[in-house]
């Protein structure tokens, strides 16, 4: 009898290395091809601190890491910061300066959370020690976003950096102006969203980030009483009226009921069962051609998570400052006319519990 040796020929090795190297090809990486990104406004660019600041996006990386780590439930906190500050007077760190005449203290950016700005103090402290003077908060929040994203589940993907920072910032007024609201019917939303040059596919793509993070019980209250909206799933508004005894802000609920923590097209689901918390979420189903993005969504998450990539760029653009517009803030709280008077704001940082709003926090 012949006995037959365990050891691999080389032929078989080669195979083996041949087909790994085949399987390697076809098998799809969560990537977004760089090919399709949406091309720079004039000014931004892809990799724009290569060389003056070669460490910035590892950085924001490696910062970001362990804070999403502990709970990526964060995530949701930096990505909602970064649409609050794109959509008042651009993304242009404004949403970042603490000021009691200033963006933060509007209802909508009350429940912005803490910890979400502390993280952009913390990355903007470790690249103004390597690189002063160089890399601008809007381009730490954005490239926090981006990592919060791709963490959370979502694709990986290159962002245009290069933007300027605000000398100024909108008050209370403004951001209410600018914000859409969780009450918001499908028209106006379409206006709000094409008023930043995004269109109705960008709006309905971009509202899949409430695949990810919670809700306050006022921000939907008004769909469960004094009547039931008949959209939502009966099941899941009896459990709502449970949680929420009333309008209550101190109760928070998960916006995607399915997979809370994952960036991924569950939300789409939910929408289509009748399990999303807001009317302006609700109102994607109002028409035909948008319900059609919804269902094309709800059936497939790598296509809504590479639509959501493009989006998401697109919304990074709107009215940023490049060039010599704005400056490039020391602390990303405080604008630079005034950071004499508060040159401690970075040591002076008190980290705030996670989760905390920043209506329990700092006001
Ligand atoms: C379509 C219009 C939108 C409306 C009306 C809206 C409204 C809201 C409201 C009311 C909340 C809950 C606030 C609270 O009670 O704590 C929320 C949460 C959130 N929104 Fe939106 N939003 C919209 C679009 C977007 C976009 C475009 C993004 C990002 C690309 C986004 C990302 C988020 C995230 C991640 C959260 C969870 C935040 C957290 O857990 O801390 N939203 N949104």
């Amino acid at each position: 009898m012949r006995i037959q040796s365990c050891v691999p020929r080389l032929w078989q090795l080669v195979l083996l290395f041949v087909a790994s190297l085949m399987l390697l090809l076809v098998i799809p990486i969560a990537n977004a091809d760089s090919d399709d990104l949406p091309t720079p406004v004039a000014g931004l660019s892809y990799g724009f601190y290569k060389k003056s600041c070669p460490k910035a996006e590892n950085n924001v990386k490696r910062i970001m890491k362990p804070f999403l780590k502990s709970n990526v439930s964060q995530a949701a906190g930096v990505i909602r910061l970064f649409f609050h500050d794109c959509f008042v007077q651009g993304c242009d760190g404004s949403i970042l300066i603490n000021d009691t005449l200033g963006e933060q203290p509007s209802i909508p950016n009350q429940t912005l959370r803490a910890s979400a700005l502390n993280v952009i103090e913390q990355i903007k402290a470790n690249l103004e020690s390597i690189c002063p003077n160089t890399v601008s908060c809007a381009d730490v929040l954005a490239l926090a976003a981006r990592e919060a994203i791709r963490q959370a589940g979502g694709l990986r993907f290159e962002i245009p950096t290069g933007r300027r920072d605000s000398l100024n910032f909108s008050n209370s007024t403004i951001v209410l102006q600018n914000l859409p609201g969780p009450s918001f019917d499908l028209s106006q939303l379409v206006s709000s969203f094409s008023s930043k040059g995004l269109s109705i596919a960008d709006m309905i793509t971009l509202s899949g980030a409430h695949t990810v993070g919670i809700a306050h019980c006022n921000s939907f209250s008004k769909r469960l009483r004094p009547t039931v909206d008949p959209r939502f799933n009966q099941k899941f508004a009896n459990s709502l009226i449970q949680s929420c005894p009333n309008s209550s802000i101190n109760v928070a609920i998960d916006m995607d009921i399915l997979t809370p923590n994952k960036f991924d097209n569950k939300y789409f689901r939910d929408l289509l069962n009748g399990k999303v918390l807001f009317n302006s979420d609700a109102s994607l189903l109002n028409d035909s051609q948008t319900q059609a993005i919804v269902e094309n969504y709800a059936d497939d998450n790598d296509v809504f998570r590479s639509n959501f990539t493009i989006s998401f760029i697109k919304m990074s653009m709107i009215q940023v400052l490049t060039g010599n517009q704005g400056n490039i803030r020391k602390v990303c709280s405080v604008l630079n006319s005034k950071s004499s008077s508060t040159a401690t704001a970075i040591d002076s940082y008190i980290p705030a519990e996670f989760d905390t709003p920043l209506s329990y926090a700092s006001m």
